[in-house]
């Protein structure tokens, strides 16, 4: 039975008809990790694999949620400030942000989910854009698509992650056959058509878990504003991180770490750049290229890769059948993505894994598909 008629069929049985079935679709990212916080382009695609919630209105003001993936339930009180962890703090932060603003009611909502959770697909961003739209919806708020990302994204700022707009965006504009070019500057995207590709994406979860909260995560974001603000010091400019060039770079000699932290958000911006090329040109060879460099400034310069990330890259580099790979989302963990053959056979990279590190490694094929959908 699919997910969503096992949620269905339950709310069904438990509550009765619904007035809101939806759909959140993860998000894969071919290029452009760790600069939307810099405000940088980034390429990322809504993905099939999704989390579906049934939900209908209460007359109180009680939200109560079902995860039925983890047989697990919570009442968030509207008004009322409660310390959640897990999938619940996500819950609680998105009802808080969006109840300081407008007035709502209760909600029941069962939810469960196709996309792995910690695998850096977004599956934390999936819960906050699940429950916002479901109260824009049912309380005809009338939020845009962008308010939504905005809300969304200040729900994961509560939690502790200072990250940028992809997920959210992703989540809400995605586009079926498109990759999403996100200027995340001005909050804005053109389509990438990625039809015509004749490889597939595939992801390659580590099944090492993290939530991005208990990483080194914010003192990334951290050390590249610091970067930046002495860089325009010592220029005497005031550049964003897209007009920095590498000879401002160089202007921070005598503090490596920093620079080679930017050094990483400077190549990062311009591969986003020259990826959105290669798959103009129908150059797939190339776009591999750009993704094992990735890699390598996301794991040598940016340091948020992990041993097992970096060894799944690295058996994949010498299979002929892959094009390029690199660690996907906010690191430390989580998934790889890569491009391949479609002959690729995943057998043996499972085998290595698992000996070497006693994990299993769960392989996914993803392919662009529409943003969030009702039902
Ligand atoms: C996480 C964050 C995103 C982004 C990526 C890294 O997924 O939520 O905003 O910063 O990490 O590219």
């Amino acid at each position: 039975m699919s997910k969503l008629k096992y949620i269905q069929d339950r709310f069904a049985t438990d509550i009765g008809a619904p007035d809101i079935i939806i759909r959140v679709p993860g998000r894969a990212n071919i290029i452009g990790e760790h600069i939307d916080y810099c405000g940088g382009s980034v390429l990322p695609f809504a993905i099939e694999q999704s989390m579906y919630f049934v939900a209908r209105r209460r007359s109180d003001n009680i939200i109560n949620v079902k995860a039925l993936d983890v047989d697990e339930e919570q009442d968030f009180l509207i008004g009322v400030e409660s310390d959640h962890s897990g999938w619940r703090s996500y819950f609680s932060q998105a009802i808080r942000i969006i109840s300081a603003d407008y007035s709502i009611r209760g909600v029941d909502i069962y939810f469960a989910s196709d996309i792995p959770v910690g695998a850096g697909v977004s599956s934390s961003s999936a819960i906050c854009v699940g429950i916002i739209h479901i109260i824009d919806r049912l309380y005809n708020l009338g939020l845009t698509k962008n308010k939504m990302v905005d809300i969304a994204s200040q729900a994961e700022h509560g939690i502790g992650i200072r990250g940028g707009i992809m997920d959210q965006y992703t989540i809400l504009h995605g586009q079926k056959d498109n990759a999403l070019l996100i200027d995340c500057n001005t909050g804005t995207h053109s389509l990438v058509d990625i039809s015509s590709n004749p490889y597939k994406w595939i992801l390659l979860n580590t099944n090492v878990k993290h939530e991005l909260a208990n990483t080194p995560y914010n003192n990334r974001r951290g050390q590249v504003e610091e970067a930046l603000e002495i860089i325009n010091e010592r220029i005497q400019s005031r550049k964003t991180f897209s007009q920095v060039s590498n000879t401002d770079i160089a202007v921070l000699y005598d503090k490596p770490l920093l620079q080679k932290r930017i050094k990483h958000v400077y190549t990062e911006i311009l591969r986003v750049r020259q990826a959105v090329n290669c798959i103009t040109d129908n150059n797939y060879s190339a776009l591999g290229t750009l993704l094992n460099q990735s890699h390598k400034s996301l794991s040598e310069d940016y340091e948020v890769s992990c041993k097992e990330l970096d060894f799944v890259c690295n058996e994949l580099s010498s299979d002929s059948q892959v094009l390029g790979c690199r660690m996907m989302g906010g690191g430390f963990g989580g998934s790889v993505i890569a491009l391949v053959q479609d002959g690729f056979d995943s057998l043996t990279i499972e085998k290595s894994y698992h000996e070497k590190f006693g994990l299993q490694l769960d392989v996914i094929s993803v392919s662009p598909s529409d943003g969030v959908d009702i039902i």
